[in-house]
């Protein structure tokens, strides 16, 4: 059935509901998880901060030099991770970069043998996941195993069925806080027990926590222990990397990203590093350093961003709550920046095509999966934080009735 006859074929209500959207002509972009410009402008004082030419421990920051990061970030980053400040990094602008970094450190050196010499080397990524971190590990030729999420992290008897049964798994990347796209935060039990099962697999296997929402609460969340201190305890510290960024907490791409590993993967991701930066850009790391004097001062920030985003949440979980239980399902998040929807099966791709006709983006269908294949064409994201509510409204006001069209 081509789209004319599909719409020809709905009940009067949806139809009179259809063109009356339709009337609109939207131009809405529910895509990317970006802040709004609101949030942004919480962090305006970084555009004309007075930045000196030296730091406290007489470091030129307009010059090369500190690949680790001025002391002053370095600090903060140490505090917020919870990790020793000599085994913490503060780099550029993007976690995803020092991700990336990480990954290409692993495939070129690794920690006892490069992955480009182990035969097909494996990485675990629960899912629905984060695209960009399916597109670099299919780049460096890395295969994706994918486990489920159960809400409160990765779904333990799967994960323990495809250790059993995979031989060269050599990593995993796991978002343990307001994961992308689905909102886990993952217990402290669930954390302990996947590191206890990564330590019993495998001395060579790393697995990269991307904390991009570490300090992102809009809502009561469920006690998360520092994920340093539980790598520690579990004695994986040299298989592991914590990584975080404030780009959402200052500028989208303009802040400054931080990470902590054991000893020995933190020189070989700084050694990788060092083929591709001489330094980080430390104007923008005392910038932040002046603006951020404290761990409070940042949780105080991440409050006022909290009160702007948390109303956009509600208008999108109330509407979605209208759709019968026939209709899908969806999560209620308490921070981060998405809503998972999980559609009737093979239903994703219609909602997205019908919302694309009504004049509203959203992420692909199957982007939350390796290859952008979703086996069950079901999960879709949505980002609702970049537009306005105004727009919002009319944009799950879309999705609903997408829906409803999709599953009548
Ligand atoms: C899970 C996850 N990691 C990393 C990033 C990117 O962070 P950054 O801007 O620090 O590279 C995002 C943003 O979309 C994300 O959702």
């Amino acid at each position: 059935m081509n789209a004319i006859d599909f719409y020809h074929t709905m009940d009067e209500h949806l139809q009179s509901k259809f063109e009356l959207l339709k009337s609109k002509s939207l131009n809405i972009d529910l895509t990317r998880g970006k802040p709004g410009a609101d949030q942004l402008d919480l962090s305006n004082e970084l555009l004309s901060i007075n930045v000196p030419s030296h730091d406290d421990n007489g470091v030129d920051l307009r010059n090369y030099g500190e690949p680790l990061g001025i002391r002053s970030a370095r600090k903060l980053a140490s505090e917020l991770l919870s990790s020793p400040i000599e085994l913490t990094a503060v780099a550029e602008q993007s976690s995803l970069l020092v991700t990336y970094q990480t990954c290409l450190a692993l495939h070129l050196k690794g920690l006892e043998k490069p992955l480009k010499d182990v035969s097909n080397p494996k990485f675990i990524c629960p899912v629905p996941g984060f695209d960009r971190h399916f597109r670099m590990l299919e780049e460096l030729g890395i295969e994706i195993i994918t486990v489920p999420l159960t809400g409160k992290g990765i779904d333990l008897n799967v994960l323990r069925e495809v250790l059993d049964k995979t031989d060269n798994v050599m990593g995993a990347i796991i978002v343990p806080r307001h994961s992308n796209p689905s909102g886990d935060v993952y217990s402290d039990e669930n954390l302990i027990n996947t590191l206890e099962m990564f330590k019993n697999y495998s001395t060579k296997m790393v697995c990269i926590f991307d904390h991009a929402y570490l300090l992102h609460d809009f809502d009561k969340t469920t006690y998360q222990s520092a994920t340093w201190k539980l790598v520690e305890e579990a004695e994986m510290a040299n298989q592991a990397i914590v990584i975080s960024s404030f780009s959402k907490v200052t500028f989208g791409a303009g802040g400054i990203s931080f990470f902590a590993a054991g000893k020995e993967l933190f020189d070989l991701v700084n050694h990788q590093r060092g083929s591709m930066i001489v330094a980080p850009d430390k104007v923008n790391q005392m910038r932040h350093a002046l603006f951020f004097k404290s761990v409070e001062d940042v949780k105080k920030h991440m409050q006022e961003h909290a009160k702007l985003v948390k109303p956009k949440f509600d208008l999108v979980i109330d509407k979605l709550k209208s759709l019968g239980d026939e209709c899908g399902s969806f999560t209620i998040p308490t921070g981060g920046y998405f809503i998972s929807f999980n559609a009737p099966k093979g239903k994703a791709k219609k909602i997205i095509s019908i919302c694309k006709d009504l004049g509203v983006s959203l992420t692909p269908a199957g982007s939350t999966y390796p290859g952008m294949h979703d086996p069950d064409d079901s999960n879709i994201r949505l980002a609702p934080t970049f537009i306005s509510i105004e727009q919002l409204e009319d944009a799950v006001d879309v999705f609903v009735l997408a829906v409803k069209i999709a599953c009548s």
